[in-house]
């Protein structure tokens, strides 16, 4: 699939609150991205010291409890899929994303933070992923075409999103038949992840993936800090 770029309006200043439970207000931003598609406009979460966060994000010891193949293999990708990773940050599931896809397949990494796509593009040059293309996408809107894409993978965003039955309704109508997103998020008990009040149950998750048209399920993973839910078309 290939994104269609959408012109960038100005960007929203919010106040941000990050995953590490730090806030900091951003200013505006017009600049685009060398070589990113700018899928749209704003940004209601920014992160104030991309590379302190971006550290975070890639610490090796992450792997031991965030279980990438885990989570991968519960998403059910198939070689020539196209996979979206929505809040992909540094890309730290970029890789794995890529390789279950296969060679004919397609990824789609995108994030609302120009600093995180920045990363992830580096990542991705890197790596050499020449199946993996970063994307820089308005807070409110995936900006992803009616039924073009069959899986959806988001993981430890999906609190950062406002109006989440809204912009879940959005992602219903990106998936093709067969199409399922899987969110994985923090516990509430999890040691790891945004401060208390901003996280969601997986309850909470299920409820809003059925109010926006999903048939949501939690799916079994021995994840320790965190829960999965599969959203899948009706
Ligand atoms: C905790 S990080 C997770 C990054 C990545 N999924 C991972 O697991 O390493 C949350 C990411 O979500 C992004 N984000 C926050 N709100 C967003 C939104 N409304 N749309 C897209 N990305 C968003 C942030 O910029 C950040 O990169």
């Amino acid at each position: 699939m290939t994104l269609r770029p959408i012109p960038l309006l100005a960007l929203v200043t919010a106040l941000a609150a990050g995953c590490n439970g730090r806030s900091a207000e951003n200013p505006p931003q017009t600049a685009t991205v060398a070589g990113v598609h700018e899928h749209s406009a704003g940004s209601e979460h920014q992160f104030p010291d991309p590379q302190t966060y971006a550290g975070r994000l890639d610490d090796p010891g992450r792997d031991d409890w965030q279980m990438p193949e885990v989570v991968v293999e519960r998403l059910d990708c198939r070689p020539g899929m196209k996979a979206v990773d929505l809040g992909a940050g540094t890309g730290y599931f970029v890789g794995y994303l890529s390789e279950s896809v296969g060679g004919r397949g397609r990824v789609l990494a995108l994030d609302a933070d120009r600093a995180m796509v920045e990363a992830m593009q580096a990542r991705i040059e890197r790596e050499g992923l020449r199946n993996v293309e970063p994307g820089l996408i308005a807070a409110d809107d995936p900006g992803l075409p009616p039924r073009s894409v069959d899986r959806i993978l988001i993981v430890n965003t999906w609190h950062h999103i406002s109006n989440r039955v809204a912009y879940a309704e959005k992602l219903l109508a990106a998936l093709g038949p067969g199409g399922q997103l899987l969110i994985v998020d923090f516990t509430i008990e999890s040691p790891h992840g945004p401060p208390p009040q901003m996280r969601l149950t997986d309850d909470t998750v299920q409820h809003e993936l059925e109010a926006a048209g999903f048939e949501a399920e939690l799916v079994e993973a021995p994840l320790p800090y965190q829960y999965l839910v599969a959203g899948r078309l009706p």
